[in-house]
């Protein structure tokens, strides 16, 4: 039986049921961060030698990635598990020597490991085909496909190259370019820079917004000079440039707690009215933490009880990290603008939940982004929360939450998207009765786990 069912009360295949719950105490255990276990796998695949890794994710997706890696050539070794975080013990030849993989590179539901791993065939003089799963074949690789070109690698896909498979030919070297992201995406910005490694010159990736910068960070710490300069207009983005061909050095990372997690529980710790919680070890790196300050804005009581800065020792590898807390707060509506849906673009689904409860409007706009996931949130989140009475209204990419909603348990759909499931069920602990989520074994894709910390912070 799947943790989901297990923990909460099976309805039949594929559903759980998460009831109200009177209070909330307790400290739930939280996931490595999914994008740094993502990065540090590649890297290590990258980097010739042995590197370790602390603390990672265990989700399907960090899972994915690190099999991916070991069909290019790296030896991967679970040396061990810990509270659902494991240790892997990476051995690779190192950039140079990375392998033509035999089959096809099965990236199953992650949009990080097919879009980064990408940037890393496409400096290769070899052949790849990248797949996925039903909802990764629906999401577009153009984004990564057009400056990877520009850079002399060779793509075909599906609908004249814009969904997977993916088939790449590489180029050694590749061509320097100095690129603009159309869309924010760190997933595109860091293709970019892994395929930089292996070009002659200066590559530069022009962002209009500063987008997750791990990339930048685990790069630095392994020996590779990334600059980073102030760009484009208000000051909000950044030009981050990269000298090829460089080399990886192999290293020590401990992965701290994903905020993207962290999440869940700070807007479970803020609407309900009974509650109290502690997050652990959370990673506050700026370009991931706008989701604590917008529930902040919100009126979200979100306590920093050890913060540390990039320079002090409880950073790993240049990520700061602090543990929270969290308790029963009075919410009302803000107005969120499109930079900001693309700093807390993975939060914007339980945010919305956060604004249903909040006394006022909460305004998302610019969020066209999210059609584009594992699912279409904005109709899945807005189909979900007006089943359990809120009143959600889309006008093209905007989404305006009337708040002030007394939530009662309904039937919710995550569309096999965690982030939905993970939402669904928070709002099950405060909803009146019984709220049911279809299809929740999903929440395993970046948090093993989560449903039964659901039952452990009710008790
Ligand atoms: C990620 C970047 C984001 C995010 C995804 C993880 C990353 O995607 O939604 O969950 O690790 O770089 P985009 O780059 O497409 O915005």
């Amino acid at each position: 039986m799947s943790a989901a069912r297990a923990a909460a009360d099976a309805t039949g295949a594929g559903a759980a049921v998460v009831r109200g719950a009177p209070r909330l105490r307790g400290e739930p255990l939280l996931p490595g961060d999914k994008s740094i276990s993502h990065r540090a796998l590649l890297l290590a695949l990258l980097a010739a030698g042995e590197s370790r890794i602390l603390d990672a994710g265990d989700g399907e997706d960090v899972r994915t990635t690190a099999a991916v890696i070991a069909c290019l050539g790296a030896r991967v070794e679970r040396v061990r598990e810990v509270s659902g975080r494991v240790e892997y013990r990476v051995t690779s030849p190192g950039r140079e020597a990375i392998l033509e993989p035999d089959g096809v590179l099965d990236c199953r539901n992650s949009g990080t490991t097919l879009r980064m791993t990408a940037g890393v065939v496409a400096a290769r003089p070899s052949f790849a085909v990248l797949d996925g799963d039903a909802s990764l074949r629906r999401r577009p690789v153009a984004r990564v496909v057009a400056p990877l070109t520009a850079m002399g690698a060779t793509f075909a896909g599906r609908r004249g190259g814009t969904l997977p498979p993916l088939a790449v030919s590489g180029a050694s070297p590749l061509r320097a370019i100095d690129f603009a992201v159309p869309v924010p995406s760190a997933q595109v910005k860091s293709a970019i820079l892994l395929a930089a490694l292996g070009a002659e010159g200066t590559t530069t990736v022009r962002e209009t917004v500063i987008t997750r910068d791990h990339t930048e960070r685990m790069l630095r710490a392994r020996g590779v000079a990334v600059a980073a300069v102030p760009w484009g207009g208000e000051g909000r983005g950044q030009a981050v440039s990269l000298v090829g061909p460089a080399s990886v050095l192999p290293a020590v990372e401990r992965v701290p707690a994903d905020p993207s997690a962290a999440a869940f529980w700070l807007v479970a710790g803020a609407a309900h009215p009974d509650a109290e919680l502690i997050l652990r070890g959370v990673g506050t790196n700026p370009s991931r933490r706008a989701i604590i300050d917008l529930l902040r804005r919100m009126g979200a009581a979100v306590e920093e009880l050890s913060p540390s800065d990039a320079t002090d020792a409880g950073t790993e590898v240049g990520e700061p990290l602090a543990d929270l807390a969290v308790h029963s707060s009075t919410l009302r509506g803000i107005d969120v603008s499109p930079a900001e849906v693309a700093s807390a673009i993975d939060e914007i689904p339980v945010l919305c939940l956060a604004g249903a409860i909040a006394s006022g409007t909460t305004t998302i706009r610019g969020a066209g982004e999210l059609r584009l996931k594992e699912s279409d949130r904005i109709a899945g989140i807005a189909a979900g929360l007006t089943a359990l009475g809120a009143r959600v209204t889309i006008e093209g990419d905007d989404i305006t939450i009337h708040g002030g909603a007394r939530l009662t348990g309904a039937a919710t759909d995550s569309l096999t998207d965690h982030r939905l499931a993970m939402t669904f069920a928070i709002a099950g602990l405060i909803a009146a009765g019984e709220t049911v989520v279809r299809d929740p074994d999903c929440a395993s894709i970046s948090y093993p786990g989560f449903f039964s910390e659901i039952e452990r912070v009710r008790a």
